[in-house]
Protein backbone atom coordinates (compact mmCIF):
# COMPACT_ATOMS: atom_id res chain seq x y z
CA UNK A 1 0.00 0.00 0.00
CA UNK A 2 2.44 2.45 0.84
CA UNK A 3 4.18 3.05 -2.81
CA UNK A 4 0.26 4.34 -3.72
CA UNK A 5 -0.98 7.71 -2.91
CA UNK A 6 -3.31 7.98 -0.62
CA UNK A 7 -6.73 8.94 -1.68
CA UNK A 8 -8.25 12.24 -2.52
CA UNK A 9 -11.29 13.83 -2.74
CA UNK A 10 -12.48 14.61 -6.51
CA UNK A 11 -13.43 17.96 -5.73
CA UNK A 12 -14.28 20.19 -2.82
CA UNK A 13 -18.06 19.89 -3.69
CA UNK A 14 -17.88 16.10 -3.40
CA UNK A 15 -15.98 16.73 0.24
CA UNK A 16 -18.67 19.04 1.27
CA UNK A 17 -21.21 16.67 -0.19
CA UNK A 18 -19.85 13.21 1.51
CA UNK A 19 -19.23 15.22 4.66
CA UNK A 20 -22.44 16.79 4.85
CA UNK A 21 -23.89 13.10 3.62
CA UNK A 22 -22.47 11.89 6.76
CA UNK A 23 -24.02 14.84 9.28
CA UNK A 24 -27.34 13.86 7.79
CA UNK A 25 -28.48 10.96 8.64
CA UNK A 26 -31.45 9.64 10.83
CA UNK A 27 -29.93 12.30 13.42
CA UNK A 28 -31.51 15.05 11.52
CA UNK A 29 -34.56 13.56 10.55
CA UNK A 30 -35.83 10.45 13.33
CA UNK A 31 -33.99 11.59 16.32
CA UNK A 32 -33.54 15.85 15.84
CA UNK A 33 -37.35 15.93 15.50
CA UNK A 34 -38.53 13.52 18.51
CA UNK A 35 -36.18 15.24 20.82
CA UNK A 36 -37.60 18.76 19.87
CA UNK A 37 -40.22 17.05 21.14
CA UNK A 38 -39.07 16.11 24.39
CA UNK A 39 -37.59 19.52 24.99
CA UNK A 40 -40.48 22.08 24.41
CA UNK A 41 -40.32 22.57 20.38
CA UNK A 42 -39.36 26.02 19.28
CA UNK A 43 -37.43 27.00 21.95
CA UNK A 44 -35.15 23.48 21.68
CA UNK A 45 -34.75 24.81 17.78
CA UNK A 46 -33.10 27.65 18.93
CA UNK A 47 -30.90 26.78 21.19
CA UNK A 48 -29.94 23.84 19.28
CA UNK A 49 -28.81 27.15 16.34
CA UNK A 50 -27.06 28.67 18.98
CA UNK A 51 -25.58 25.54 19.84
CA UNK A 52 -24.21 24.17 16.46
CA UNK A 53 -22.54 27.35 16.01
CA UNK A 54 -20.77 28.15 19.16
CA UNK A 55 -20.19 23.92 19.92
CA UNK A 56 -20.20 22.15 16.39
CA UNK A 57 -18.68 24.34 14.00
CA UNK A 58 -15.35 24.99 16.48
CA UNK A 59 -15.56 20.76 16.60
CA UNK A 60 -15.86 20.34 13.62
CA UNK A 61 -13.45 22.37 12.09
CA UNK A 62 -11.01 20.91 14.72
CA UNK A 63 -10.84 17.37 13.22
CA UNK A 64 -11.02 18.59 10.19
CA UNK A 65 -7.82 20.48 10.53
CA UNK A 66 -6.22 17.30 12.75
CA UNK A 67 -7.23 15.05 9.39
CA UNK A 68 -6.05 17.32 6.81
CA UNK A 69 -2.48 18.29 8.63
CA UNK A 70 -1.93 14.13 9.25
CA UNK A 71 -3.48 12.42 6.44
CA UNK A 72 -3.99 9.69 8.28
CA UNK A 73 -7.19 7.74 10.14
CA UNK A 74 -7.70 8.61 13.72
CA UNK A 75 -5.44 6.14 14.89
CA UNK A 76 -2.30 7.13 12.63
CA UNK A 77 -2.88 10.88 13.03
CA UNK A 78 -2.72 10.31 16.88
CA UNK A 79 -0.20 8.81 16.49
CA UNK A 80 1.64 11.12 14.38
CA UNK A 81 1.27 13.80 16.52
CA UNK A 82 1.79 12.81 19.97
CA UNK A 83 2.49 9.12 20.40
CA UNK A 84 0.83 8.94 23.74
CA UNK A 85 -2.36 10.36 22.59
CA UNK A 86 -2.82 6.87 20.24
CA UNK A 87 -5.63 5.91 22.21
CA UNK A 88 -7.65 8.61 21.61
CA UNK A 89 -7.38 7.06 18.27
CA UNK A 90 -8.12 3.32 19.11
CA UNK A 91 -11.17 5.14 20.75
CA UNK A 92 -12.58 6.53 17.56
CA UNK A 93 -12.23 3.06 15.66
CA UNK A 94 -14.31 1.56 18.29
CA UNK A 95 -16.78 4.01 18.40
CA UNK A 96 -17.46 3.93 15.01
CA UNK A 97 -17.55 0.27 14.87
CA UNK A 98 -19.96 0.61 17.96
CA UNK A 99 -21.95 3.27 16.78
CA UNK A 100 -22.48 1.80 13.26
CA UNK A 101 -23.65 -2.08 14.83
CA UNK A 102 -26.74 -0.28 16.42
CA UNK A 103 -27.59 2.42 13.75
CA UNK A 104 -27.31 -0.31 11.33
CA UNK A 105 -30.38 -1.77 12.94
CA UNK A 106 -32.43 1.50 12.75
CA UNK A 107 -31.27 1.94 8.92
CA UNK A 108 -32.61 -1.86 8.51
CA UNK A 109 -35.78 -0.54 9.71
CA UNK A 110 -35.87 2.17 7.15
CA UNK A 111 -35.96 -0.34 4.04
CA UNK A 112 -37.94 -2.05 5.82
CA UNK A 113 -40.42 0.26 5.92
CA UNK A 114 -39.85 1.48 2.51
CA UNK A 115 -40.54 -2.25 1.49
CA UNK A 116 -43.69 -2.20 3.66
CA UNK A 117 -45.07 0.90 2.05
CA UNK A 118 -44.43 -0.54 -1.44
CA UNK A 119 -46.47 -3.48 -0.54
CA UNK A 120 -48.80 -1.94 1.47
CA UNK A 121 -48.36 -3.04 4.68
CA UNK A 122 -48.66 0.16 6.62
CA UNK A 123 -50.45 -0.82 9.56
CA UNK A 124 -49.44 1.85 13.21
CA UNK A 125 -50.02 -1.44 15.29
CA UNK A 126 -47.36 -3.24 13.43
CA UNK A 127 -44.25 -1.68 14.94
CA UNK A 128 -43.67 -4.20 17.53
CA UNK A 129 -44.58 -7.54 15.70
CA UNK A 130 -42.16 -6.31 13.14
CA UNK A 131 -39.49 -5.49 16.18
CA UNK A 132 -40.00 -8.84 17.32
CA UNK A 133 -39.54 -10.79 14.09
CA UNK A 134 -35.64 -11.53 14.61
CA UNK A 135 -35.34 -13.02 11.07
CA UNK A 136 -36.84 -9.59 10.15
CA UNK A 137 -34.01 -7.78 11.86
CA UNK A 138 -31.78 -9.61 10.99
CA UNK A 139 -32.18 -9.64 7.86
CA UNK A 140 -32.81 -6.27 7.47
CA UNK A 141 -29.41 -5.24 9.60
CA UNK A 142 -27.23 -7.34 7.25
CA UNK A 143 -28.15 -5.87 4.22
CA UNK A 144 -27.71 -2.49 5.53
CA UNK A 145 -24.35 -3.01 6.54
CA UNK A 146 -23.74 -5.44 3.47
CA UNK A 147 -24.78 -2.37 1.12
CA UNK A 148 -22.71 0.19 3.33
CA UNK A 149 -19.39 -2.48 2.92
CA UNK A 150 -20.28 -2.42 -1.08
CA UNK A 151 -19.64 1.42 -1.31
CA UNK A 152 -17.02 2.01 1.00
CA UNK A 153 -15.04 -0.98 -0.24
CA UNK A 154 -15.74 0.66 -4.02
CA UNK A 155 -13.63 3.48 -2.67
CA UNK A 156 -13.09 6.95 -1.48
CA UNK A 157 -13.58 8.74 -4.58
CA UNK A 158 -15.30 5.99 -6.52
CA UNK A 159 -17.48 5.01 -3.57
CA UNK A 160 -18.64 7.67 -1.07
CA UNK A 161 -18.05 10.51 -3.33
CA UNK A 162 -20.06 9.28 -6.19
CA UNK A 163 -22.71 8.39 -4.15
CA UNK A 164 -23.04 11.46 -2.31
CA UNK A 165 -23.57 13.14 -5.24
CA UNK A 166 -26.56 11.71 -6.30
CA UNK A 167 -27.92 10.97 -3.28
CA UNK A 168 -27.49 14.37 -1.66
CA UNK A 169 -29.20 16.04 -4.59
CA UNK A 170 -31.80 13.39 -4.73
CA UNK A 171 -32.46 13.80 -0.59
CA UNK A 172 -32.83 17.68 -1.06
CA UNK A 173 -35.75 17.19 -3.68
CA UNK A 174 -37.56 14.56 -1.69
CA UNK A 175 -37.56 16.86 1.64
CA UNK A 176 -38.64 19.58 -0.16
CA UNK A 177 -41.34 17.40 -2.24
CA UNK A 178 -42.80 15.69 1.41
CA UNK A 179 -42.62 19.49 2.95
CA UNK A 180 -45.05 20.74 0.08
CA UNK A 181 -46.98 17.59 1.05
CA UNK A 182 -47.28 18.44 4.63
CA UNK A 183 -48.22 21.89 4.80
CA UNK A 184 -51.30 21.08 3.14
CA UNK A 185 -53.17 18.65 5.66
CA UNK A 186 -55.20 20.16 8.29
CA UNK A 187 -53.22 19.85 11.34
CA UNK A 188 -50.24 21.81 9.52
CA UNK A 189 -50.73 24.72 11.40
CA UNK A 190 -50.94 23.28 14.82
CA UNK A 191 -47.82 21.93 14.56
CA UNK A 192 -46.12 24.04 12.99
CA UNK A 193 -46.78 26.38 16.14
CA UNK A 194 -45.43 23.69 18.53
CA UNK A 195 -42.23 23.68 16.22
CA UNK A 196 -41.53 27.22 15.43
CA UNK A 197 -43.24 29.24 18.38
CA UNK A 198 -40.62 29.32 21.36
CA UNK A 199 -42.04 29.43 24.60
CA UNK A 200 -39.21 30.03 26.97
CA UNK A 201 -40.77 28.81 30.27
CA UNK A 202 -39.50 25.43 28.89
CA UNK A 203 -35.79 26.25 29.20
CA UNK A 204 -34.50 23.74 32.00
CA UNK A 205 -30.52 22.49 32.31
CA UNK A 206 -31.86 19.52 30.17
CA UNK A 207 -32.31 21.36 26.91
CA UNK A 208 -28.84 22.63 26.49
CA UNK A 209 -27.37 19.40 27.65
CA UNK A 210 -30.08 17.69 25.18
CA UNK A 211 -29.00 20.50 22.73
CA UNK A 212 -25.17 19.64 23.36
CA UNK A 213 -25.52 15.94 22.78
CA UNK A 214 -28.03 16.41 19.56
CA UNK A 215 -25.04 18.90 17.99
CA UNK A 216 -22.46 16.52 18.68
CA UNK A 217 -24.48 13.03 17.24
CA UNK A 218 -25.78 15.04 13.92
CA UNK A 219 -22.65 16.53 13.16
CA UNK A 220 -21.29 13.32 13.38
CA UNK A 221 -18.41 14.68 15.64
CA UNK A 222 -16.50 13.18 18.71
CA UNK A 223 -15.88 9.72 16.60
CA UNK A 224 -12.99 10.96 14.62
CA UNK A 225 -15.51 10.67 10.96
CA UNK A 226 -14.96 13.71 10.44
CA UNK A 227 -10.65 13.37 11.16
CA UNK A 228 -11.08 10.58 8.55
CA UNK A 229 -13.17 13.08 5.83
CA UNK A 230 -10.90 15.60 6.47
CA UNK A 231 -8.02 13.51 5.73
CA UNK A 232 -8.61 13.09 1.94
CA UNK A 233 -8.71 17.01 1.62
CA UNK A 234 -6.07 18.99 0.08
CA UNK A 235 -3.66 21.47 1.42
CA UNK A 236 -4.88 24.24 -0.94
CA UNK A 237 -8.76 23.27 0.04
CA UNK A 238 -10.23 26.17 2.77
CA UNK A 239 -11.24 24.36 6.09
CA UNK A 240 -13.30 27.88 7.49
CA UNK A 241 -15.62 27.77 4.20
CA UNK A 242 -15.98 23.68 4.20
CA UNK A 243 -17.00 23.24 7.64
CA UNK A 244 -19.18 25.96 7.18
CA UNK A 245 -21.05 24.49 4.19
CA UNK A 246 -21.01 20.82 6.12
CA UNK A 247 -22.81 22.31 9.47
CA UNK A 248 -25.03 24.40 7.71
CA UNK A 249 -26.23 21.84 5.79
CA UNK A 250 -26.64 19.80 8.11
CA UNK A 251 -28.34 22.24 10.58
CA UNK A 252 -30.80 23.38 7.17
CA UNK A 253 -31.70 19.39 7.05
CA UNK A 254 -32.46 19.55 10.46
CA UNK A 255 -34.45 21.83 10.46
CA UNK A 256 -36.55 21.18 7.76
CA UNK A 257 -36.80 17.41 8.98
CA UNK A 258 -38.90 19.49 11.62
CA UNK A 259 -41.00 21.52 8.99
CA UNK A 260 -41.70 18.01 7.38
CA UNK A 261 -42.68 15.67 10.62
CA UNK A 262 -44.53 18.32 12.66
CA UNK A 263 -47.18 19.33 10.14
CA UNK A 264 -48.09 15.67 9.84
CA UNK A 265 -48.66 14.84 13.62
CA UNK A 266 -50.23 18.19 13.93
CA UNK A 267 -49.06 18.57 17.92
CA UNK A 268 -46.21 18.67 20.08
CA UNK A 269 -47.80 15.50 22.52
CA UNK A 270 -49.39 12.30 21.30
CA UNK A 271 -46.69 9.17 20.76
CA UNK A 272 -43.18 10.85 20.55
CA UNK A 273 -39.59 8.99 21.36
CA UNK A 274 -37.84 6.49 18.89
CA UNK A 275 -41.50 5.09 17.20
CA UNK A 276 -42.09 8.65 16.33
CA UNK A 277 -41.47 8.03 12.52
CA UNK A 278 -42.56 4.45 12.67
CA UNK A 279 -45.48 4.74 14.70
CA UNK A 280 -47.29 8.34 14.35
CA UNK A 281 -46.05 9.07 10.93
CA UNK A 282 -47.57 5.67 9.65
CA UNK A 283 -50.76 6.85 11.32
CA UNK A 284 -51.01 9.54 9.58
CA UNK A 285 -49.79 7.88 6.10
CA UNK A 286 -52.59 5.62 6.40
CA UNK A 287 -55.61 8.23 6.82
CA UNK A 288 -53.99 10.46 4.43
CA UNK A 289 -54.65 10.95 0.84
CA UNK A 290 -51.95 9.63 -1.35
CA UNK A 291 -50.59 8.86 1.87
CA UNK A 292 -48.72 5.40 0.13
CA UNK A 293 -46.81 7.43 -2.60
CA UNK A 294 -46.05 9.81 0.69
CA UNK A 295 -44.81 7.11 3.10
CA UNK A 296 -43.06 5.54 0.03
CA UNK A 297 -41.00 8.57 -0.14
CA UNK A 298 -40.60 9.77 3.33
CA UNK A 299 -38.95 6.19 3.84
CA UNK A 300 -36.68 6.82 0.73
CA UNK A 301 -35.73 9.60 2.37
CA UNK A 302 -34.75 7.91 5.79
CA UNK A 303 -32.90 5.12 3.92
CA UNK A 304 -31.00 7.50 1.80
CA UNK A 305 -29.62 9.97 4.79
CA UNK A 306 -28.83 6.73 6.58
CA UNK A 307 -26.58 5.10 4.14
CA UNK A 308 -24.28 8.26 3.67
CA UNK A 309 -24.49 8.11 7.65
CA UNK A 310 -23.75 4.64 7.60
CA UNK A 311 -20.52 5.17 4.90
CA UNK A 312 -18.94 7.12 7.03
CA UNK A 313 -18.87 5.67 10.18
CA UNK A 314 -17.34 2.70 8.45
CA UNK A 315 -15.13 4.71 6.99
CA UNK A 316 -13.49 5.31 10.39
CA UNK A 317 -12.51 1.52 10.80
CA UNK A 318 -11.66 0.78 6.76
CA UNK A 319 -8.81 4.04 6.63
CA UNK A 320 -7.47 2.68 10.09
CA UNK A 321 -6.89 -0.67 8.61
CA UNK A 322 -5.74 0.33 4.60
CA UNK A 323 -3.41 3.14 6.55
CA UNK A 324 -2.06 1.58 9.19
CA UNK A 325 -2.05 -2.33 8.24
CA UNK A 326 -1.67 -2.06 4.46
CA UNK A 327 -5.13 -3.70 3.94
CA UNK A 328 -6.95 -3.58 0.53
CA UNK A 329 -10.65 -1.73 1.04
CA UNK A 330 -12.23 -4.56 0.42
CA UNK A 331 -10.20 -6.72 2.55
CA UNK A 332 -10.63 -3.85 5.74
CA UNK A 333 -14.55 -4.23 5.03
CA UNK A 334 -14.55 -7.70 5.16
CA UNK A 335 -12.60 -8.04 8.41
CA UNK A 336 -15.41 -5.31 10.13
CA UNK A 337 -18.14 -6.85 9.70
CA UNK A 338 -17.21 -9.36 11.99
CA UNK A 339 -17.46 -7.17 15.29
CA UNK A 340 -20.13 -5.24 13.62
CA UNK A 341 -22.43 -8.57 13.15
CA UNK A 342 -21.67 -9.50 16.47
CA UNK A 343 -22.73 -6.57 18.37
CA UNK A 344 -25.26 -5.42 15.36
CA UNK A 345 -27.10 -8.88 15.72
CA UNK A 346 -27.63 -8.92 19.80
CA UNK A 347 -28.94 -5.05 18.65
CA UNK A 348 -31.18 -6.16 16.54
CA UNK A 349 -32.48 -8.45 18.63
CA UNK A 350 -33.10 -6.30 22.03
CA UNK A 351 -36.37 -4.96 20.71
CA UNK A 352 -38.41 -7.69 21.59
CA UNK A 353 -37.23 -10.46 19.50
CA UNK A 354 -35.22 -12.09 22.49
CA UNK A 355 -36.52 -11.52 25.73
CA UNK A 356 -32.53 -11.53 27.60
CA UNK A 357 -31.50 -9.32 25.50
CA UNK A 358 -34.28 -6.15 25.30
CA UNK A 359 -34.49 -6.07 28.93
CA UNK A 360 -30.94 -6.04 30.40
CA UNK A 361 -31.10 -3.42 33.15
CA UNK A 362 -33.67 -1.23 34.01
CA UNK A 363 -36.13 -2.14 30.97
CA UNK A 364 -33.13 -1.31 28.86
CA UNK A 365 -32.12 -3.53 26.29
CA UNK A 366 -28.92 -4.65 24.14
CA UNK A 367 -29.55 -1.31 21.84
CA UNK A 368 -30.61 0.90 24.20
CA UNK A 369 -27.17 0.15 26.18
CA UNK A 370 -24.66 0.74 23.12
CA UNK A 371 -26.96 4.19 22.59
CA UNK A 372 -25.78 5.47 25.68
CA UNK A 373 -22.14 3.87 25.85
CA UNK A 374 -20.97 4.73 22.11
CA UNK A 375 -23.79 7.69 21.03
CA UNK A 376 -23.66 9.59 24.33
CA UNK A 377 -20.75 8.90 26.25
CA UNK A 378 -18.26 7.72 23.47
CA UNK A 379 -19.19 10.84 21.30
CA UNK A 380 -19.10 13.66 24.01
CA UNK A 381 -15.79 11.63 25.76
CA UNK A 382 -14.11 11.58 22.18
CA UNK A 383 -15.12 15.42 21.16
CA UNK A 384 -13.72 16.44 24.63
CA UNK A 385 -10.86 14.84 24.37
CA UNK A 386 -10.24 16.08 20.92
CA UNK A 387 -10.45 19.57 22.38
CA UNK A 388 -8.03 19.22 25.23
CA UNK A 389 -5.46 17.73 22.64
CA UNK A 390 -5.66 19.94 20.12
CA UNK A 391 -5.72 23.21 22.52
CA UNK A 392 -3.35 21.95 24.80
CA UNK A 393 -1.07 19.28 23.44
CA UNK A 394 -1.14 20.00 19.67
CA UNK A 395 -1.03 23.88 20.32
CA UNK A 396 -3.85 26.35 19.13
CA UNK A 397 -1.11 27.94 16.92
CA UNK A 398 -0.15 24.68 15.04
CA UNK A 399 -3.35 23.86 14.88
CA UNK A 400 -4.13 27.19 13.43
CA UNK A 401 -1.19 27.63 10.92
CA UNK A 402 -2.84 24.21 9.33
CA UNK A 403 -6.28 26.02 8.98
CA UNK A 404 -4.01 29.05 7.77
CA UNK A 405 -3.41 26.97 4.83
CA UNK A 406 -6.32 27.29 2.33
CA UNK A 407 -8.24 30.06 4.66
CA UNK A 408 -5.36 32.72 5.17
CA UNK A 409 -7.89 35.21 6.76
CA UNK A 410 -8.56 32.84 9.84
CA UNK A 411 -5.94 34.37 11.88
CA UNK A 412 -8.41 37.17 13.26
CA UNK A 413 -10.39 34.02 14.89
CA UNK A 414 -7.54 32.43 16.36
CA UNK A 415 -8.24 33.35 19.95
CA UNK A 416 -12.28 32.77 19.62
CA UNK A 417 -11.59 28.93 18.31
CA UNK A 418 -9.24 28.85 21.69
CA UNK A 419 -11.62 30.04 23.35
CA UNK A 420 -14.60 28.15 22.67
CA UNK A 421 -12.45 24.55 22.02
CA UNK A 422 -10.20 25.00 25.41
CA UNK A 423 -12.85 26.43 27.42
CA UNK A 424 -16.34 26.50 26.56
CA UNK A 425 -16.96 23.00 24.71
CA UNK A 426 -14.99 21.62 27.63
CA UNK A 427 -17.44 22.88 30.40
CA UNK A 428 -20.49 21.91 28.31
CA UNK A 429 -19.05 18.26 28.00
CA UNK A 430 -18.37 18.12 31.48
CA UNK A 431 -21.78 19.17 32.89
CA UNK A 432 -23.25 16.92 30.17
CA UNK A 433 -21.54 13.52 31.46
CA UNK A 434 -22.19 14.56 34.66
CA UNK A 435 -26.05 15.36 34.23
CA UNK A 436 -25.95 11.83 32.39
CA UNK A 437 -24.25 9.44 34.42
CA UNK A 438 -26.06 11.41 37.24
CA UNK A 439 -29.33 10.58 35.58
CA UNK A 440 -28.30 6.87 34.78
CA UNK A 441 -27.14 5.60 38.09
CA UNK A 442 -28.76 7.91 40.59
CA UNK A 443 -31.80 8.40 38.68
N1 LIG B 1 -24.46 12.26 11.94
C1 LIG B 1 -25.19 11.09 11.58
C2 LIG B 1 -26.65 11.33 11.82
O1 LIG B 1 -27.03 12.39 12.21
C3 LIG B 1 -24.70 9.87 12.30
C4 LIG B 1 -23.24 9.70 12.23
C5 LIG B 1 -22.51 9.41 11.13
C6 LIG B 1 -22.31 9.87 13.26
N2 LIG B 1 -21.19 9.39 11.44
C7 LIG B 1 -21.04 9.66 12.73
C8 LIG B 1 -22.47 10.19 14.58
C9 LIG B 1 -19.90 9.80 13.51
C10 LIG B 1 -21.34 10.32 15.36
C11 LIG B 1 -20.08 10.13 14.83
O2 LIG B 1 -27.46 10.48 11.63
Amino acid sequence: MTNKARAHWGSKLGFVLAAAGSAIGLGNIWRFPFVTQQNGGGIFVLIYILFVAIIGFPVMLGELTIGRHTQKNPVGAYKSLAKGWVWLGYLCVAGGIGILSYYGVVAGWTVGYLVKSMTGDLDPQGFGKFLANAPLQIGYLVLFIGITGAVVAAGVQKGIERMSEVLLPLLFVLMIGLIIRAFTLPNAMEGLKFYLMPDFSKISASTFLAATGQAFFSLSLGMGAMITYGSYLDKKDNLVTSAIAVVSADTLIAILAGLLIFPVIGHGLGKGGPSLVFVTMIEQFSQMQGGQIVAILFFLLLAIAALTSTVSLMEVGVAYLVDEHGLSRPKAVGILMVPLLALGIPAALSLGAVDSLSNIVGGKGFLDIMDFVFGNLGLTIGALFMCIFLVYRWGIWKAAKEVLSGSPGFGKYVWVWKLLLGYVVPAFIVSLLVYNLYQTFAG
